[in-house]
C-alpha cells in the first residue's frame, strides 16, 4: 500500500532532505519522516555520499541506534544507486537472530519510503525470499549474500553492498570481506560500505586499502564517524561473583524498581529457557505482591518469537508502569527499543564454538567481551543518561578479552571451504582471510570433505556430487544425507527429517504442563531414535493430517484449527508449518539433483543408514559407566534428557547436534545397530578393528 504523500516526499528526498517542509506531507507520514530526520546520521548524509562516490570502500562508525542500518540504504538509493544495481545489506544471522530482524528492519525501511515490503525494499533469509524484480534494497543474512557470490561470481546484480555488523565478526562476514576484495579489483565501479558499532574500522580500512604508496591521497578506502547522541551510562559493578545470575537478575530488577527513578529497564541472559524464566518470575510477582501491582512488566525478546509477540516490545505500557525487557543477545545490537535507561548485564552470551580437537561444534556459554560489555552498557544512554549493572566485578570485567574471537576461528569450516572450492578458489591456504583460521581446523574440513566424497584425492570438487552438496543450502553432512538417501530409497523421509532439523524445537514443553507435554510425546516415540521418531509413524503422520485435513478443513485450519491439535499434542504449529515449507524446497533440490524421491515404508534401517551417511563423523559407542565416547576422538558424552534414546544405552549411535553445559550433551541421536554400518558407508573415515 502506497501511503499518501510517498511520492512527494520520494521526489522530495531526491534533492534534499533539508529541503522540505513537514507541511508537504500527509499528517499519517510525518511522525515517521521527522523520527527519520532527528537520527544523528541524517547530519552526515551528505559527507556520507560524497565519500561513497569518491572512495571504493567506506567504512562507517557509529553507535546502535544511529540509523546505519535503516538509512545508509535509503540514502544511496535516493543518490541513484538503485540505477545501477541492487543495494544490498547484509547482515550476519546470529543463533539468537532469525529471520524476523530481517523482516523487522526491511518492513521498517519500506514504511519509511512508503512502499510495499517485497517492492522496492525486501530482504532474503534462508529459505524464504521477499523480493521481486523490483527490489532495490535488499537486506539479507551473509551467508545468502555468500550463496549469491557462488552463482555470480561478481555480484554483477549488486551496485553496492553494505555489510553491517561487521564488528561482529561472523563467519560468513569475514568471508565475503575477502570475497568482495577479490570482486573489486575486477569491478572498479562497486562500491562497498562496511558498518561497524565499535572502533576497528582501522582493520578493515588496512584490508580494503589496495594503496600501497604513503600518499594518503590515494586512498580506496576511508573512514566515517557518525556523531552519536550517547549519554553518559554509570556502571555499577557486583562486589561479588553470582552464582545463580538467572534469579539474581530478577533482584537486580526488584532494585532498581525501588529505587531509581523512572524508566525502562533491559535485562540481558543468554537463553530463551532464561528470558522465559525471568519473565514469568517477574509478571508473577507484578501479579501477586501489592506493592508491585502492574507497576511492572516483563516482555520477552529472542530470535523464533513471532513477529507480533516480537513487536510487544516496542509498544509503549500505561503510564506508571516500567517496562523490563528481557532479552537474548539480540538486543544488544541489532534492535533498538526506545526508553531504556536501565541496564542489567550478565555478562555472558552463548556462542557457537568448534574445537577442532573433538571435531565437534557445539553451543557454549562464555564471558562476552568488553566490546560487548560496553555495546550492552551502552544501551542505557539513548535517550537520557542511565545506569548499567554488571552482574560481575570489576575485576572479571577488566580479565574480559577487548573483542570476540572471529567466528572463523571458532568455527566448523566444512560449509565455507566446500564453498570456496565450488567458487573456484582452489587453494583455500592462500584466501585472503581477515583473520585466517588455524590450519588445524581447516585440515579437519578438508578430510571430512573427502571422506563425504565432496573432494577429491587431489583436494577438487567432485562432480557433480560436490558441486551438489555446495548448491545445497544445507549443512554439508545433512545435504549429504539428503543427496545419499535416493540410494538408500527413503529420501521422502529424510526430506522430513532435514526439513525439522531446520527448523528445530518441534516438542513443546510449557513449564508449567511438563507432565502432561511428556505423556504426549511419548506416544510419538520409537526405540530407533530421533531421526525416525520425527518422521516414520509419527511427525510424517503430523504431515499426513496437515495434509490430509487442508483440504476438507480448510476453513478450520485458517481458523487455526490445526494449531489446536498441535496445541492438544504438544507440538509446535509454527515450526511445523515452517518444515512443510522448507520440506517443499529442499524436495526442490533433490529434484533437480536427480535423486531418486521413495518413500522407504517404514524401513527404518534405511533411513538410519541415510542419516550414518552424513553424520558418520558423528558417533559415539557406549561406555560401561553409561557415558558415550566418539569413535575417533574419543571424546565423552551424554545423550540429553531430550532425546527419546536418553537412559536406553544402545552400544552405538550417530548424531547431529552438540550442547555443551557442565558434560558435552548429544541431541537427535540415532541407533546404529552394526558398526559395520560405520565402516561400510564411511569407509575412507573408519577403518573396522574387529
Ligand atoms: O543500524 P543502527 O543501529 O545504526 O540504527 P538503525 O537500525 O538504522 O535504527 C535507527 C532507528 O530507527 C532506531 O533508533 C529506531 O528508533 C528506529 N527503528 C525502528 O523504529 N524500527 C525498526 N524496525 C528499526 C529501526
Ligand atoms: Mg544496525
Amino acid at each position: 500500500m502506497q501511503h499518501p504523500g510517498a511520492e512527494d516526499r520520494e521526489a522530495a528526498a531526491e534533492n534534499s532532505l533539508d529541503a522540505i517542509l513537514p507541511n508537504s506531507f500527509a499528517a499519517g507520514a510525518m511522525p515517521i519522516y521527522m523520527q527519520r530526520r532527528r537520527l544523528p546520521i541524517a547530519a552526515s548524509r551528505e559527507q556520507l555520499m560524497y565519500l561513497v562516490d569518491s572512495f571504493q570502500t567506506t567504512i562507517v562508525v557509529g553507535a546502535t541506534g544511529s540509523g546505519k542500518t535503516t538509512q545508509l540504504p535509503q540514502f544511496l538509493f535516493e543518490e541513484k544507486w538503485g540505477n545501477a544495481g541492487i543495494i544490498a545489506c547484509s547482515q550476519p544471522r546470529r543463533i539468537a537472530v532469525t529471520s524476523d530482524v530481517f523482516e523487522m528492519t526491511a518492513a521498517r525501511v519500506a514504511e519509511e519510503m512508503g512502499v510495499e515490503i517485497g517492492k522496492e525494499v525486501g530482504y532474503a533469509v534462508r529459505f524464504d525470499d521477499v523480493t521481486s524484480e523490483k527490489t532495490k534494497i535488499k537486506y539479507m543474512t551473509d551467508g545468502i549474500l555468500f550463496r549469491e557470490a557462488l552463482l555470480d561470481p561478481l555480484l554483477s546484480r549488486y551496485s553496492v553492498v553494505i555489510i553491517d555488523e561487521a564488528h561482529e565478526r561472523s563467519l560468513y562476514t569475514d568471508i565475503m570481506l575477502g570475497i568482495l576484495k577479490k570482486i573489486m579489483k575486477k569491478r572498479p565501479e562497486l562500491r562497498v560500505i562496511i558498518s561497524s558499532a565499535t572502533l576497528d574500522a582501522q582493520v578493515f580500512k588496512d584490508f580494503f586499502n589496495f594503496n600501497t604508496t604513503a600518499d594518503a591521497s590515494k586512498d580506496t578506502a576511508v573512514i566515517v564517524s557518525i556523531e552519536g547522541r550517547a549519554f553518559p551510562v554509570d556502571i555499577q559493578f557486583s562486589k561479588m561473583p553470582h552464582a545463580d545470575y538467572v534469579n539474581e537478575s530478577v533482584e537486580v530488577v526488584l532494585h532498581i524498581h525501588k529505587h531509581e527513578e523512572e524508566g525502562d529497564i533491559l535485562v540481558f541472559l543468554t537463553g530463551k529457557d532464561e528470558v522465559d524464566t525471568v519473565v514469568a518470575l517477574i509478571n508473577d510477582m507484578a501479579k501477586s505482591s501489592k506493592h508491585l501491582l502492574n507497576k511492572i512488566r516483563a516482555i520477552p525478546v529472542y530470535g523464533g518469537l513471532t513477529l507480533d509477540e516480537q513487536n510487544q516490545v516496542f509498544e509503549s505500557l500505561p503510564s506508571g508502569v516500567r517496562k523490563v525487557v528481557v532479552a537474548t543477545n539480540i538486543a544488544e545490537a541489532s534492535i533498538t527499543i526506545d526508553g531504556i535507561v536501565y541496564v542489567v548485564d550478565c555478562g555472558l552470551a552463548k556462542i557457537k564454538a568448534y574445537n577442532p580437537k573433538t571435531g565437534l561444534e557445539s553451543l557454549i556459554v562464555v564471558p562476552v567481551s568488553k566490546a560487548s560489555a560496553q555495546q550492552r552498557a551502552g544501551r542505557a544512554g539513548r535517550t537520557k543518561p542511565g545506569k548499567c549493572f554488571r552482574m560481575y566485578t570489576e575485576r572479571t570485567y577488566l580479565g574480559l578479552s577487548d573483542t570476540s574471537v572471529p567466528e572463523m576461528q571458532r568455527s566448523n569450516l566444512v560449509s565455507v571451504i566446500l564453498q570456496l572450492k565450488a567458487m573456484g578458489i582452489e587453494n583455500v591456504l592462500r584466501f585472503d582471510f581477515l583473520s585466517a583460521p588455524s590450519a588445524e581446523s581447516m585440515a579437519k574440513a578438508l578430510e571430512l570433505l573427502y571422506s563425504l566424497k565432496a573432494l577429491d584425492d587431489y583436494g577438487r570438487l567432485t562432480m557433480p556430487f560436490g558441486l551438489q552438496l555446495a548448491e545445497f543450502p544445507l549443512d554439508p553432512p545433512l545435504a549429504a544425507m539428503l543427496l545419499n538417501s535416493g540410494g538408500f530409497l527413503c529420501a521422502e523421509e529424510t526430506l522430513s527429517i532435514a526439513a525439522i532439523l531446520t527448523v528445530q524445537n518441534v516438542f513443546v514443553s510449557p513449564s508449567n504442563l511438563r507432565v502432561e507435554a511428556e505423556e504426549e510425546h511419548r506416544k510419538f516415540r520409537v526405540e530407533e531414535g530421533d531421526h525416525v521418531t520425527y518422521v516414520i509413524d509419527s511427525i510424517l503422520h503430523v504431515f499426513d493430517k496437515y495434509f490430509q485435513f487442508s483440504k476438507v478443513y480448510n476453513a478450520f485450519i485458517k481458523n487455526k484449527q490445526s494449531a489446536q491439535w498441535c496445541h492438544k499434542r504438544f507440538v509446535n504449529y509454527k515450526a511445523l508449518q515452517r518444515a512443510v515449507v522448507v520440506r517443499k524446497q529442499l524436495e526442490k533440490y533433490l529434484k533437480k539433483f536427480g535423486v531418486d524421491i521413495r518413500s522407504c515404508r517404514g524401513d527404518t534401517v534405511a533411513v538410519r543408514k541415510a542419516v550414518v551417511s552424513g553424520y558418520f563423523s558423528q558417533a559415539a559407542k557406549l561406555q560401561p559407566d553409561g557415558s558415550y565416547a566418539t569413535l575417533r576422538e574419543r571424546t565423552i558424552c551424554h545423550i540429553h534428557p531430550t532425546s527419546v534414546l536418553f537412559n536406553r544405552s544402545p552400544n552405538y549411535v550417530v548424531f547431529n547436534e552438540v550442547l555443551q553445559t557442565d558434560r558435552i550433551w548429544i541431541r537427535d541421536v540415532s541407533v546404529v545397530d552394526d558398526p559395520k554400518w560405520l565402516t561400510d558407508i564411511a569407509s575412507h573415515f573408519y577403518e573396522f578393528k574387529s
